[in-house]
């Protein structure tokens, strides 16, 4: 599956970019919410999310860069979110912000930054709907991506195969044409592409392309 993220859209024409996403082979809209704390750089917030889930056909994925998510999570709920995606390091009681988005009847994910281990999951692996890999350290579209992230997830796909569950692996960063054969081999479901998708001269072939280089 893939997510394009449109933080790498072109702002001006936003409602343009959701309507070529609507025609798109994209399984998901990812919107990455930035608080200049939790990473250095704002994003957008609840009322452009909104907007967009009136018009989007895809389910919003919305990131959550921010400090104590758990303040707005009801906000996120009614914006449209149909996966809330929290990160470890920005939570003190993350058992409890997964059971308070799952609240709202939607998916919960958590997400590691790069230097966060795997390992620190064990006790949160079987709440969650879904893991979000960082690749790159988050705050920008159009960094490179870390070639030691393959590493973690193998190591997630094991962990899921041996408690025999079925949470999701999305893989945010530095993801396109080069590398999204090898993610969805070594075990990820949903690939993030921001800059390799709106850069790309035929969005919806790049969409497409990404998405179909799962075996
Ligand atoms: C980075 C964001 C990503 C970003 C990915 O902090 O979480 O979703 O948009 O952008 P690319 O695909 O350009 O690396
Ligand atoms: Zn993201």
């Amino acid at each position: 599956m893939i997510a394009p993220s449109i933080l790498s859209a072109n702002f001006l024409r936003l409602g343009e970019e959701i309507k070529m996403l609507n025609e798109s082979e994209a399984d998901f809209v990812h919107i990455d919410v930035m608080d200049g704390l939790f990473v250095p750089n704002i994003t957008i917030g609840f009322p452009v999310i909104s907007q967009i889930s009136k018009v989007s056909l895809k389910p919003l994925d919305v990131h959550l860069m921010i400090v104590k998510p758990e303040r707005y999570i009801k906000e996120f709920c009614e914006a449209g979110s149909k996966i809330i995606t929290v990160h470890y390091e920005a939570c003190s009681h993350l058992h409890r912000t997964i059971e308070q988005i799952k609240s709202f009847g939607i998916k919960a994910g958590v997400s590691i930054n790069p230097h966060t281990t795997v390992k620190n999951l064990e006790y949160i692996i079987r709440e969650v709907d879904l893991v979000l890999i960082m690749s790159v350290n988050p705050g920008f579209g159009g960094q490179n991506f870390i070639e030691f992230t393959y590493d973690k997830i193998k190591e997630l796909s094991s962990m899921r195969k041996q408690l025999n569950l079925s949470f999701l692996i999305e893989v945010d960063g530095g993801v396109g044409l080069h590398n999204a054969a090898h993610l969805y081999a070594y075990g990820s479901d949903i690939l993030v592409a921001g800059h390799s998708v709106f850069s790309s001269e035929n969005p919806k072939d790049t969409i497409a392309k990404i998405r179909n280089l799962r075996q």
